[in-house]
Formats: C-alpha cells, structure tokens, sequence
C-alpha cells in the first residue's frame, strides 16, 4: 500500500499530523482509486479532532500556492493545492431521523466514521500517523469487496440507505462505472426503499444519473433502475418506454431496450455526454404517439416533433440546465430520423443540402446518433444501414463543399428586404425570406447576394410590392 502513497503532500501532512499529535487518515474514494489505479484529484481525509486546524496548518505550511476554504458550520476544510483538492473533515458519527435527510452530527471515532459511509469500498483508510503510515484500515473487508468487485454496504442496507436514500442510485452508479456486482441483499434493499429517494435532491440524482450515462455501459445503469423499480421514480418518461404490444401477430420492439441498445451503441463513438442524452431521449414520445393500424402495422407518427418538445419539459423537471445542451438535446432529437429517410431514398443534393441547414454544425453527432439507432439483431440489415449511411455522409461532404450551406446565413437578410420595399416587420417579410432560403436549398439560386437580391425583387412585385427606389416615380415632374 506504501507505494501508492508517494505523493509529498501526504509526507507534509503527516508531519503536522504529528506536530499536532492528532488521529488523522486518508479516506474514501480516493484509497479506493489508488486500489483500483484509477486516477482521482479529490482527497479525503478524516481527523480525530479537528479538520478545519489541520487544514489550516497545512495550507499554510504549502505556502502561497494554496487555498483554503473553511466551512465552518460543517466543519470542514479544504485546501486546494496544484490540482489537488483536499477535504478535512473531523471523524463524525451521524444518526438520521426517518423524515429528513439532516443528521445529527456528533464527534466520533474513525470507527463511527467509517460505519457511516455508503459502500465497503468507500470505508476503507489509511493510516498519516508515524505509527500506522500507508497502512489500510478496513474493518468492512472492503479490500475483499474490490477484488471481487462487489458493492455492498457496511451496515445493514436498509440502515445505510435510509441515512443517505442518494445511495441506492451510487450504488448502481459504481456497479455501471466499475463494472461491479451489487451484492443481492444490498441490491433487494434498494428495491425496498426505493421510494424514499423522493426526499433526495434532482441535483443530486442528476449528477449520478451523468456519471452513469458517461459510463463504458451505460445501460447496466438503467437494466437496474429498472430491476428494483428505481426507474419509475426517478425516470418516469422511461419507464413508459418499457412494454410490447401486439395486435394479431404484429408486435413492436420494446423501445426501453431498443433505447439503451442505442445508448450502448453511442457511448462506443462519443464521450460527448449531450451526446449520449440525445440517444437516450431520441424515442422517449413514442409511448405517446403509438397507433396501430391494418395496413401499416404500430406506427410513432410525429414522435421526433413531440420528443423535440418534451425535452425542455424533462429537463427543467429533472433540474438539468435549460440553455445550449438542451436546445442541442432538443435539436438532435428532432432530427434523429432525417438521415434514415436519407438513406432510404434516392438522394437528391436538395435534401441533402435541407439536412446540412437544418444541422449545421451538429450534422456530424446527428449521424453519429442515427447510425446507433440501427440494432437489429440481423446483422446483414446492420451493415446495409451502416453501408447507406456512409453514402449520405458523403454526399453531405460534396454539398457542403460545393454549396457551403453548413452555417448558412441567407444573403438577403429581413432588413434588407424591410429596406428594400419600405416596409415595418410583418408576414411579407417572413414570407420573402422563406422564399430566397428555399430557393438557395432547392439550388434554384446560387447562395449568393446579387443572385438573391434579383430574386427578391422579382417575388416582391409577384406579392404586389414596389421597391422604394420606384416608388412615387410616376408623380415626379
Ligand atoms: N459518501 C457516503 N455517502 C454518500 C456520498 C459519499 O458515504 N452519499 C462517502 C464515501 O465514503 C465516499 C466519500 O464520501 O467515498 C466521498 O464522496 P464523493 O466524493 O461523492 O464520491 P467518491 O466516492 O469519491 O466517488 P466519485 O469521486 O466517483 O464521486
């Protein structure tokens, strides 16, 4: 254990642990990354006594280059340093009411410290005194629990997550991250309790719920949300998502599976978790737009419009930012079948340039998420997909570089029509500038200003408009 313990901040603060003759260790998931040589900046670490005077005489002791924070009413400190951030914290002991997540916070052992932790593997210490230096303290076999990669609470679960109900979507979150097994007695508890996570904050379920989705298999996540009917309460619109119906012998896909199949697919290409939001939510109005009929079978008529329109609504119900990520999440979702149709048809560079508009700068994460929307388990109509795709992601390339309409910004803008025919904001305007932009997409015109300009013109007599420059030409002497 010594050798992952070589960093000389830990050396200075064992000194002042000693000049202070306090109890002090390193705890958490920082001793757990070291075991598992993940990389991890956050350290933890726990004194018998007072965190915020260590604190202090460290940073001082690191001189100007750092920082420390002190939070008094917590009792706690940290100490940012280069690019570490180091939390003290006095050993505590907490015990909850049942009706509130605020405990009762009392002074206590490393013992009480390390039983009011959420997992084996979080509980583990190490020694900062001379006596016990590098070495781990783990009175819950977490070392056991990360060699067989098991999650399992030091206490009885029912305990340990009714303290923290935060903790039943941490557990699933280090099964998904890790790639561990939540072991069965701490896997029913969560079952069991699943309802009190009604009293945990969106924020914080939200960060987890990240961390899961930028997870290798982010699905493993959400197959357990849905085991222990988490997934109900935390992700309603999913759960819905959940389910086959069949009329005759014509059944749909289930569209949960179907959705974390994508999501799985996507998280092999992008780390971009917007990215992966988008693969998630891409089907979520399919539940709402389910019709079946004889000759077409189950159609989702208009589920891109109406999941386009659903994400705001998700995102301010699950307190996630409502600004650029979500019109992106938004955007993606409302565009996730065009290149499909795309594929399907004779490509014409009109339809093709209309996508390049519609995307802009998003057109290469579009294709990413369609191209993880195919998941048929037959693989010969995988590859065909995949093949019609890299058809329209080259023909994207040629019309974007011989139209460049990526970005495109019309060349007659509204003010210039406004200025044009003398006239204030209204539906004419609207009108012209749909037409010059339909133009340039159908390749009628050239995306250029003179070719625009003659066009307007033209339409606006059409539409019984004169051009300032004519008008009153007639009553001149
Ligand atoms: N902890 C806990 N219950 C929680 C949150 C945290 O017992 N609801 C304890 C665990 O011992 C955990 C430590 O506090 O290891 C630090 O928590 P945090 O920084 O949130 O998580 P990490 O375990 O460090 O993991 P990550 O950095 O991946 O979030």
């Amino acid at each position: 254990m010594r050798k992952y313990f070589k960093h000389p901040i830990f050396k200075l603060i064992a000194e002042v642990v000693e000049e202070l003759q306090v109890e002090a260790y390193v705890i958490g998931g920082f001793v757990r990354d070291r075991l598992l040589h993940r990389e991890s900046k956050d350290i933890d670490i726990v004194v018998v006594g007072s965190g915020i005077e260590l604190a202090e005489r460290v940073a001082l002791r690191l001189g100007h280059r750092a920082k420390v924070s002190v939070f008094k009413n917590f009792g706690t400190a940290m100490v940012k340093y280069k690019n570490l951030e180091l939390e003290f914290v006095g050993a505590r002991k907490e015990s909850y009411r049942s009706d509130s997540r605020k405990p009762i916070v009392e002074n206590g052992t490393l013992e009480d410290d390390q039983k009011r932790r959420d997992f084996t593997i979080n509980a583990l210490a190490m020694g900062l005194n001379q006596h016990n230096y590098g070495e781990l303290v783990d009175p819950f076999n977490g070392v056991e629990d990360l060699e067989n990669y098991i999650i399992r609470t030091p206490l009885d679960p029912d305990t340990t997550f009714s303290d923290d109900p935060l903790r039943m979507i941490r557990a699933i979150r280090f099964a998904t991250q890790l790639g561990f097994t939540i072991e069965p007695e701490t896997l029913e508890s969560i079952a069991r309790n699943r309802e009190r996570i009604a009293i945990v904050s969106k924020e914080r379920i939200n960060d987890e719920l990240n961390k899961i989705l930028l997870s290798p298999i982010p699905s493993i996540g959400f197959l357990l949300f849905d085991e222990t009917g988490l997934l109900e309460f935390i992700f309603p619109q999913l759960h819905k998502l959940k389910g086959v119906e069949q009329v005759g012998n014509r059944a749909h896909k289930d569209n949960f599976y179907h959705t974390l199949k994508v999501l799985d697919n996507i998280a092999r290409n992008t780390d971009n978790l917007w990215l992966r939001w988008a693969a998630l939510l891409h089907d979520i109005a399919k539940p709402a737009t389910k019709a079946y009929n004889p000759q077409q079978g189950w159609t989702f008529h208009g589920h891109e419009f109406l999941g386009a329109k659903m994400v705001p609504n998700i995102f301010k119900a699950m307190k996630m930012p409502l600004n650029e990520k979500m019109k992106y999440v938004q955007k993606l979702v409302l565009l996730h079948l065009r290149p499909i149709v795309l594929s399907q048809e004779i490509v014409t560079d009109s339809a093709v340039r209309r996508l390049l508009f519609d995307a802009g700068d998003d057109i290469d994460d579009l294709m990413t998420l369609c191209e993880a929307d195919i998941t048929s388990a037959n693989d010969k109509i995988v590859e065909k997909h995949l093949k019609n795709f890299q058809m329209v992601r080259q023909k994207l390339k040629e019309i974007e570089e011989k139209d460049a309409v990526r970005n495109f910004q019309p060349p007659v803008t509204g003010e210039m029509i406004m200025e044009t025919f003398g006239l204030t904001p209204c539906k004419a305007v609207g009108d012209l500038k749909t037409i010059l932009k339909d133009a340039i997409l159908d390749g009628i015109i050239h995306n250029s200003y003179e070719e625009a300009y003659a066009l307007m013109l033209e339409k606006g007599k059409e539409m019984g408009l004169t051009p300032v420059s004519e008008q009153g030409v007639g009553n001149r002497e």
